[in-house]
């Protein structure tokens, strides 16, 4: 008999071994790796330090390897980073049977435990946003901000009294947001109910915390946390409770008078339902796309706007350069897309915002579906996922002249050059600006989340004085990875102001 202990300890230098063989013949050591040791076992510590530290990494390597590639080390894989507009453009122009930004989606939220991968692989719900909602654009804005009017008096509880009233504004802001933003996707009365609300802005937390938290985890226990954690199947069955009603309506006019009738709706729900109905479980895909949408809108929109009041409190003489531009455009034109349109020190204002503090200091990511050279000769293996540096790229002086300093019209003095009217929108990508990405997959919903923003800033700004709760600093936004956050109980201070001429 073998002494069980010489066997294990055989089995264990053989898997050792094995290990770092597959370590050594690794494609990926030929790139350089930024933030610590791409040795087997150290990487977990690199992976630990760009956790906290992300923004100096992709600083430094934006410097070290401007026009070329390196790699950052994650708890559960490596993150290849590309710096520079050729390198940009690169990503952009490269077919997703190359690098894929569906793929990377499904890898990067952990979407077989979170979001679920059936609706990333096939997303209608895109489409319509792409194209129904923007389409239709000038019919919804004005819905949109009828209900943000009235959310904004309700959540932000400044009286006719003159009186200042302080704010937590990220949470404030997500309410808002939610109810204005569902006047769109669900319509009356089910986007004031503050059941499906809670629900459409938790789901978000809950998986962005789900998805934190598996990518921390081995790959061989994924399944069996994630199992434990998702609570995307109970969501999206409450959801299911909440749009039952509605649906069934639909079936049943449906079913009475074909495809059309008087008064159908020309909404998010209606479009889904559409599509859905030829689905399996109709039901169970519209409340999966709703979340979805949900979760594609409340986060970024109300991490944007957030960041736009701190810088709004922070350089408190935009107040009145934004009301001069705001109020004549209202009085002549109402609240319409077309007023929206002529707003251009508000539209810069966001864009810089944007600009300065995204929603993540990464942009454009892909995951390579072959193996691919990049054209600075960087082999990229199958199954790797590749990111552009976008904070550095928006610092960057060559791009953006005093880069670090917030400058809120920069956008709108670039738009009176001959020819640039449209290039320098808050809604236009380039090579120099990436927070919704750039080329076929930049955000399809960002037409309308440029209007919802500008509506809701241009209201804010009409109806209420702002000032810092504090010492008048902008508060220091939260770091997490590569994901950006505004100080989260950050506050700013609000009083009524007489507009009763813009109502
Ligand atoms: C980066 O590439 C561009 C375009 O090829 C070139 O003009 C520029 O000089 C390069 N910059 C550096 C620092 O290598
Ligand atoms: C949805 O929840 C109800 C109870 O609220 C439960 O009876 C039902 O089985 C659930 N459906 C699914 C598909 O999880
Ligand atoms: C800017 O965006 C508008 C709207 O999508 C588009 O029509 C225009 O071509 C873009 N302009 C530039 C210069 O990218």
């Amino acid at each position: 008999m073998e002494d069980p202990k010489n066997i294990a300890f055989a089995g264990l230098t053989i898997l050792l071994t094995l290990y770092v063989v597959r370590w050594y013949m690794n494609p990926l050591n030929a790139i350089p790796t930024l933030g610590g040791s791409s040795l087997p076992g150290l990487s977990y510590f690199a992976a630990f330090k760009f956790m906290r530290n992300a923004k100096n990494i992709l600083n430094e390597g934006y410097c070290k390897f401007y026009n070329g590639t390196y790699k950052v080390a994650m708890a559960d894989k490596w993150l290849v980073v590309v710096s520079g507009p050729k390198m940009i453009d690169e990503l952009r122009r490269r077919p997703d049977e190359e690098l894929s930004f569906i793929a990377s989606v499904d890898d990067t939220m952990q979407a077989e435990y979170t979001i679920g991968r059936g609706s990333i692989m096939d997303p209608y719900h895109v489409d319509i946003i792409r194209e129904k909602l923007t389409r239709t654009l000038p019919a919804v804005l004005p819905d949109v901000v009828d209900e943000l009017s009235l959310a904004v008096q309700e959540y932000i509880p400044a009286k006719d009294d003159g009186k200042w009233v302080t704010v937590t504004v990220m949470p404030t802001m997500q309410h808002i947001i939610a109810r204005a933003s569902n006047r769109a996707f669900v319509g009356l009365p089910l986007c004031r109910n503050e059941g499906f609300l809670e629900l459409a802005v938790t789901f978000t937390r809950a998986v962005l915390k789900d998805r934190d938290m598996l990518s921390l985890v081995p790959r061989p226990l994924k399944p069996l946390v994630g199992s434990m954690v998702s609570q995307t199947k109970a969501s999206v069955n409450r959801t299911v409770q909440y749009l039952k009603p509605m649906i069934d309506e639909k079936k049943a006019l449906m079913a009475l008078n074909g495809g059309d009738w008087e008064d159908k709706p020309n909404d998010m729900l209606q479009w889904l339902f559409e599509e859905a109905i030829r689905k399996e479980n109709p039901d169970w895909s519209i409340a999966e796309r709703i979340l979805l949408v949900e979760f594609a809108a409340i986060h970024t929109s109300s991490t944007s706007f957030t960041h736009a009041i701190f810088d709004l409190v922070a350089k408190p003489e935009y107040l009145q350069f934004l009301r001069e531009e705001i109020e004549p455009i209202i009085s002549v034109e109402g609240w319409t897309k077309a007023a929206m349109a002529k707003m251009w020190k508000l539209d810069s204002f966001l864009r810089e915002s944007q600009r300065c503090n995204g929603v993540d200091l990464t942009s454009m990511t892909r995951k390579a579906m072959k193996d691919v050279t990049l054209n600075d000769g960087t082999f990229i293996p199958k199954g790797t996922l590749v990111v552009a540096a976008q904070d550095p790229t928006h610092h960057d002086d060559t791009n953006y002249p005093d880069a670090n300093v917030f400058d809120g019209f920069r956008f709108s003095r670039m738009r009176e050059h001959e020819g640039e009217g449209t290039k320098h929108q808050f809604v236009n990508t380039s090579v120099e600006y990436v927070p919704f990405g750039h080329g076929k997959h930049a955000c399809p919903g960002r037409f309308f989340a440029a209007n919802e923003l500008k509506a809701m800033l241009a209201y804010i700004v009409l109806n209420y004085d702002l000032k810092s709760a504090g010492d008048g600093g902008r508060p220091a936004n939260v770091y997490i990875g590569t994901a950006v956050l505004p100080a989260m109980d950050g506050q700013v201070m609000f009083r009524k102001r007489d507009a009763s001429a813009f109502a």
